[in-house]
């Protein structure tokens, strides 16, 4: 049995289930806080910031690529797979960050890509100048682009083929993503051997798990369209087996824009796993569908969905990241009506996708922002946060492609955000300037200073999250409701007779959600929930007990929504006993009056 590795990482408290029940947070290094004003971010610059991290309740921090690249894809571009980039500091600035998080309890999940490199990387310059050299084969060579042409085009704004000539090979090279970044060939063992070893180096530097960048295209097949081929899934089983032996407690997190039953074979069987979480890709835009047409439909049916994954396995929820909001797991009406309602100004789209930070795609309305972050933080799976949305930073959509919300983190009022003391004009990204979003008013220190701001907001909800094991472990079953603005499902968690030392006990909570403008009541169906004690777990309210018929009628305000225990009718605690859990920090569905 493992134990989260923390035999091996010192200052790690032991726990077997941290990433079930962790949240993340998605920082970007280059956009984080600059230690030495040279207008980028860097590893002393994050460093710094691991306390308000603490504070927050972070569990684990998220760093996408910061190798050694020419960063024409935001580092996703790799050139060195060993080397940090120069900006961001050095390797051993790396060292301790990943020691200073784990001095806090906080684990650190890096990127690795793995699909291809930048076509600055040494075994693509070998590979294009010496066909018969030792990284020839390293990448997918053709004497024609004619081979797979049902291969989909991902980055559809800018490329036209996934086929690039190379005037030195005289050769096509394949690319899925953009044409300066070839595509391993994972036919060839040394490349699969060099991906081993890459993540064997960074897992013995002390990481705690691996983001496998666009996993699903890593081999390509004639009779496949290049998307989760069995070969992808074969190497992955290989990569989760050597993880287990070597690295027990380590996790893999893929990255896997897919359908519902594809992207659940990332996780492989009980007997036969793949990798330990996958992005829910399918029900972000559907969160988001619920919340602008204030009907619950669509986000029901995926939930209802419940894909059986393995024992060890789970989800990583999430509503934004460092890329666009991506609408590939809609259908194209849909997407149209997304694209209406979210992206009326074209320069707001990427791809097939949406280019704008949670705030603005919410209109700044805080009682959205608050309903999203109450589904996501409830959700089954683990919640992954992306920096900057805990203030409702805003994003600028006159910078090119997805840097549109890459901008600066917002400290404070001062000169750059107090992201950094170099000269303005000398930043890599601007900070957000706009006159809603502006970092003189939207930033951590203003809203650390005041009581009912989203930053302290989410903070509390995380905490309620975290005293409540039923949402990183239990189980997620929908319930009827009558309101087709209503959405309810409930957490429900058996305990772990395996585990008594947890401590955890089995509990069952009611969520529910209000899509609507206006106010609402519904009633929601819970068969076998009878006389079960109601509590409001932000406030320790009694509600009225679940009837005799088994059910709750609950009113809702504008966007509103409750987090309800649904307790033994013999339980002892009264409301009263558990109100000092939180008391004070105000209730979490108290809307836009925040
Ligand atoms: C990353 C993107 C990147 C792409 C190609 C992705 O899946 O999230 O940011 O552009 O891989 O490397």
């Amino acid at each position: 049995m493992s134990f989260g590795g923390s035999d091996l990482l010192p200052g790690l408290q032991r726990d077997e289930n941290w990433y079930k029940r962790g949240v993340f947070y998605e920082v970007l290094v280059g956009s984080y806080a600059d230690s030495d004003g040279d207008g980028i971010g860097d590893f002393q610059g994050l460093i710094s910031k691991l306390d308000y991290l603490q504070w927050l309740g972070i569990d684990v921090i998220w760093v996408p690529p910061f190798y050694e690249s020419p960063l024409r894809d935001g580092g996703y571009d790799v050139a060195d797979y060993r080397e940090v980039l120069k900006d961001f500091g050095t390797l051993d600035d790396f060292r301790e960050l990943v020691t200073q998080a784990h001095a806090r309890n906080m684990r650190v999940l890096i990127d690795i890509v793995i699909n291809h490199t930048s076509d600055q990387h040494e075994w693509f310059q070998q590979s294009r100048q010496d066909p018969d050299g030792p990284y020839g084969d390293y990448y997918v060579w053709s004497d024609t682009d004619e081979k797979y042409e049902n291969y989909r085009i991902i980055f559809v704004d800018t490329e036209e083929s996934n086929w690039t000539f190379d005037p030195e090979r005289r050769q096509y090279f394949f690319h899925r993503f953009f044409s300066h970044q070839p595509d391993l060939n994972f036919e060839n063992e040394a490349v699969q051997q060099e991906v081993f070893d890459i993540i064997r180096y960074w897992l013995d530097l002390g990481v705690d798990g691996i983001r496998l960048d666009a996993v699903p295209y890593l081999f390509e097949s004639e009779e496949g369209n290049g998307e989760s081929e069995p070969a992808t899934h074969e190497f992955l089983r290989r990569l989760r087996a050597m993880v287990d032996e070597e690295y027990p407690g380590r996790v893999l997190l893929a990255e896997a824009n897919q359908w519902p039953h594809e992207v659940v074979e990332y996780f492989g069987t009980d007997d036969d796993p793949e990798c330990h979480m996958a992005f829910d890709f399918p029900t972000m835009p559907r969160i988001f569908y619920a919340l602008r047409s204030q009907y619950k439909a669509e986000l029901e049916e995926v939930l209802r969905e419940q894909l059986e994954i393995p024992r060890d396995a789970t989800w990583g929820v999430f509503l934004r990241n460092h890329d666009e909001l991506t609408l590939e797991m809609v259908d194209e009406e849909y997407r149209q009506t997304m694209y209406g309602w979210y992206a009326y100004d074209p320069r707001m789209r990427a791809n097939v996708g949406i280019r704008r930070r949670l705030a603005p795609l919410l209109e700044n309305s805080l009682s959205e922002i608050k309903l999203a972050n109450a589904i996501l933080m409830s959700l089954k799976g683990s919640p992954i946060l992306y920096y900057g949305d805990e203030i409702g930073m805003g994003d600028n959509i006159w910078l090119p492609d997805r840097d549109a919300s890459r901008t600066p983190m917002q400290w404070s009022p001062d000169r750059n955000a107090g992201f950094s003391t170099a000269d303005p004009g000398k930043l890599r990204h601007p900070v957000v300037q706009s006159l809603v979003y502006n970092y003189q008013h939207v930033n951590v220190e203003a809203q650390m200073a005041q009581p009912s701001s989203l930053l302290r907001w989410v903070r509390n909800i995380m905490q309620v999250r975290r005293q409540h094991p039923a949402f990183g472990l239990g189980d997620l079953h929908v319930r009827d409701t009558t309101h087709e603005s209503v959405l309810a499902y409930l957490r429900d968690y058996a305990g772990e007779p395996e585990h008594p030392h947890s401590g955890d006990k089995p509990e069952r909570i009611l969520c529910a959600f209000s899509f609507a403008e206006t106010p609402t009541q519904a009633t929601i169906s819970l068969p076998g929930n009878e006389g079960r004690r109601v509590f409001d777990i932000f406030g320790w309210q009694e509600f009225e007990p679940v009837s005799d018929e088994g059910t709750i009628t609950l009113t809702f305000g504008s966007k509103q929504f409750y987090w309800l225990l649904l307790a033994e009718p013999d339980t002892v605690s009264t409301a009263t006993s558990a109100i000092p859990i939180i008391r004070g920090l105000g209730g979490a569905n108290d809307g836009d009056a925040a």
